[in-house]
């Protein structure tokens, strides 16, 4: 969510405001309806809908901490002021209980609210837009069927002119493209499957694709990498810098699991992404998964083949940690083999064993912010299962400086690739921003 970028957009085109501008941004109200009318739901849609919500992370925007499901009221902060996210639930006051079929899908294919207003793009209605009839039409059946809590969202906190909705429609004009999705009928039908899913309610392009000036998706770069909430999202397909290629069946266990001892683990906004999918029908994640290692397979892609590891293949095998070199008498140096060695070099198994970072993507990536965000903050434990990576944080015990030099270490030593610019700058941000 690149809001900061979104709202610099509004700026630029709320100057636009012309008397015909007016008459292309005006959205009919569709009548409120009466909730009574819907009858029994149809439980089978019902069923597939809770499916694709998890597919779109209904949730993850729609519930605020310690709050109900799907109730809103989630800030997402940006620097000129807070946008919340909405009440979801089929509340007839306060939530979408009064939307008709035909208000919820206009909703989510063209971001206008019942009444005719637009909304802000920080809902990802630009990919939702590619969801099919019968997709969207069972997302209905599943948000009227849940539980209706009666609770309102703070009114946003942005100033004038983004509080003009109206200004919307020229953002929209320059970058909405609606319309449903087209099949590619050259590729299988998996492969389709897949790319609907990623392109549309999955809307990774959210993140890991780079915007422009006005804040909309570049999406002839493909998923050439973008900014989230302070995390990178890396680059995916021939552009990723992952040490290793990302083959189906990597992507398909990342993706479930939010781990792949080849690849570590998903942290940072991502971690909520690995949760969803982490529940959804197993044969939409693979889906996914064939698609976007389709991405990777082009030529001049980067990432060594999963052989070249050798027969071990395994990020802890004693066989590859006894090429490590002695470590050198730098300072980051120094940190690295009393602070982190004991768990990044040793048979150690989940949760406490982490994966060689020689694999990691976070050290070879252009940007050093994972790597900063996750030696500051560490990996919290999650709930569930007991071989989920723990690794606890070091931004009290390590002061900015020692957090500059571990890093720099790392990537000189683990990457072999020209030291980050602004790695510095990039420290300070982690310890500010969060
Ligand atoms: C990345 C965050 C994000 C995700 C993911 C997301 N939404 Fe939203 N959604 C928002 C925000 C923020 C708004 C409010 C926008 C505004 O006020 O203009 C919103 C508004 C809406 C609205 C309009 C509600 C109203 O009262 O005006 C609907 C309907 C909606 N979302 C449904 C969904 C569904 C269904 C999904 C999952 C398929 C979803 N959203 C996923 C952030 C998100
Ligand atoms: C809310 C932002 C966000 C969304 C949406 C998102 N991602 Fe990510 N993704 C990230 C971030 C941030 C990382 C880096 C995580 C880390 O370092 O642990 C990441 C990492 C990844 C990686 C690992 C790349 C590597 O080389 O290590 C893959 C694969 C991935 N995402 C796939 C997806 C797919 C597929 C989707 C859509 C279903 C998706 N992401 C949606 C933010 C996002
Ligand atoms: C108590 C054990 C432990 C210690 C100490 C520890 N880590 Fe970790 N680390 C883990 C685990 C477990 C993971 C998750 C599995 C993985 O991705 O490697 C992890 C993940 C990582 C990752 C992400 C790898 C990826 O791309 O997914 C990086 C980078 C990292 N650690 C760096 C460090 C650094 C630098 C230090 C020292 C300051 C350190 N760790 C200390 C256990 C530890």
């Amino acid at each position: 969510m690149k809001i900061r970028l979104i709202l610099l957009a509004l700026l630029a085109v709320g100057t636009v405001g012309s008397a015909g501008a007016l008459l292309y941004a005006w959205e009919s109200a569709i009548p409120p309806i009466d909730p009574k009318s819907l009858g029994a739901p149809d439980r089978a849609a019902v069923r597939r809908g809770a499916n694709l919500a998890l597919l779109g992370d209904c949730a993850t925007c729609h519930t605020a901490p310690g709050a109900r499901p799907y109730a809103g009221g989630l800030a997402m902060p940006t620097p000129f002021g807070t946008i919340y996210s909405t009440n979801i639930t089929p509340d007839p006051e306060t939530g979408i209980g009064r939307w008709s079929e035909r208000a919820f899908i206009r909703a989510l294919r063209s971001g206008v609210d019942r009444e005719g207003r637009h909304l802000y793009p920080a809902f990802p209605y630009d990919h939702f837009t590619r969801v099919s009839d019968e997709d969207a039409k069972a997302l209905y059946a599943f948000f009227m069927s849940i539980e209706p809590v009666r609770s309102s969202a703070p009114a946003n906190e942005l100033p004038f002119p983004l509080n003009i909705r109206l200004t919307l429609a020229g953002w929209k004009l320059l970058f909405l493209r609606q319309g449903p999705f087209v099949v590619d009928p050259s590729k299988d039908e998996i492969w389709n499957k897949g790319k609907y899913l990623v392109d549309g309610l999955g809307h990774c392009g959210a993140c890991h694709s780079p915007r422009n000036l006005l804040g909309a998706e570049k999406t002839s770069a493909g998923f050439a990498g973008g900014d989230a909430e302070g995390w990178r999202a890396y680059a995916l397909g021939r552009s990723s810098p992952s040490p290793i290629l990302w083959e189906e069946g990597a992507l398909a266990d990342y993706l479930a699991r939010g781990f792949h001892p080849l690849h570590g683990t998903a942290q940072g906004p991502m971690a909520n992404v690995v949760e969803n999918l982490s529940r959804v029908d197993p044969a939409d994640v693979r889906a996914m998964a064939h698609y976007l290692a389709s991405l990777g397979k082009r030529e001049g892609r980067n990432g060594a083949e999963p052989e070249a590891l050798g027969p071990g293949r395994l990020p802890q095998s004693a066989g590859i940690q006894a090429a490590t070199p002695p470590v050198p008498s730098v300072p980051g140096g120094t940190i690295y083999a009393t602070v982190c060695a004991s768990c990044h070099e040793s048979d150690r198994s989940l949760p406490l064993g982490g994966a060689r970072l020689d694999l990691s993507t976070a050290i070879t990536d252009d940007t050093p912010a994972n790597l900063v965000n996750l030696v500051i903050k560490g990996i919290p434990a999650r709930g569930g299962a007991s071989t989920r990576p723990i690794m606890p944080g070091f931004g009290d015990v390590l002061d900015d400086r020692q957090i500059s030099d571990l890093a720099s270490y790392l990537r000189n030593r683990f990457a072999g690739k020209p030291q980050w610019a602004g790695l510095n700058k990039a420290v300070a941000e982690a310890r500010g921003g969060r």
